[in-house]
């Protein structure tokens, strides 16, 4: 068990482990989000967005999914750092993974996509936790919610959140075209047979998302 913690092959597995937790977070979180445009209403997203703050089992998903998050960060530090200490002139994270463009900026598409999680929870999810930010509205229907949907609505208004959010879902989607098919890889799934097919699903998948969460910031701003 201690082995898995400490060495290098063990980090690389948990953080693939914390990585596919991850990219099914972003499945889970754009379709939250795309409820924002498809319904004419804030209600259902913010209906959904109530559900997800006072559910027991959804409070400890989060708990889980923040812990998934620092664990894929900081692992993933310290095998880069690892790797330059042992091969300073430019060597490629592993070898089980073909090196390509997208393999050889992951760490550093990996800090942007840090640096927008940090104002992205800022924006939103420390406000509606903690913050009086969010008002509450009343639907015709009767509901009284908190009114997460409008923030959104209001910041992808402006042109400067637009573009600041479309060009780090690029980043993300670079980050996930490498990280998708590694991740497999990590965890075993190395075969002439099933490789193609993970490259197929990963691209797939990269395509889903990016285009997914840019279509949101999009139809907010052209409505
Ligand atoms: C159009 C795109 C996006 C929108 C509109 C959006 C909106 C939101 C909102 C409103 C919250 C607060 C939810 C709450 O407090 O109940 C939130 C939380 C969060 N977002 Fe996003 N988000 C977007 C993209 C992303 C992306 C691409 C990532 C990851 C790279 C991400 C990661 C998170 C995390 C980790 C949380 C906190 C956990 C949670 O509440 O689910 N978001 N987001």
């Amino acid at each position: 068990m201690s082995s898995l913690l400490t060495s290098s092959i063990g980090k690389k597995f948990l953080m693939s482990l914390a990585g596919i937790f991850l990219l099914v977070f972003l499945l889970v979180h754009l379709s939250l989000n795309s409820l924002l445009i498809l319904s004419k209403s804030t209600e259902a997203f913010n209906l959904v967005a109530h559900f997800m703050a006072t559910n027991i089992v959804v409070k400890v998903f989060e708990v889980v999914l923040f812990g998934g998050f620092l664990l894929h960060m900081i692992y993933a530090l310290i095998l880069q750092v690892q790797n330059w200490i042992a091969r300073p002139a430019g060597y490629k994270v592993g070898n089980y993974s073909q090196s390509s463009f997208f393999s050889k900026y992951t760490i550093h598409t990996a800090v942007i996509i840090g640096i927008f999680l940090v104002i992205h929870l800022m924006d939103f999810y420390f406000k509606s936790k903690f913050g009086q930010a969010v008002q509450e509205v009343t639907y015709p229907s009767g509901r009284i919610l908190e009114d997460l949907g409008s923030l959104v609505l209001i910041k992808f208004k402006m042109p400067v959140f637009v573009i600041g959010y479309l060009v780090c879902f690029l980043v993300l989607g670079f980050h996930l075209h490498h990280g998708f098919q590694s991740a497999f890889q990590t965890l075993g799934l190395n075969h002439k047979t099933y490789t193609p097919v993970i490259k197929l699903l990963g691209l797939l998948y990269t395509i889903f998302i990016t285009i997914g969460f840019s279509l949101i910031p999009l139809v907010i701003y052209f409505q």
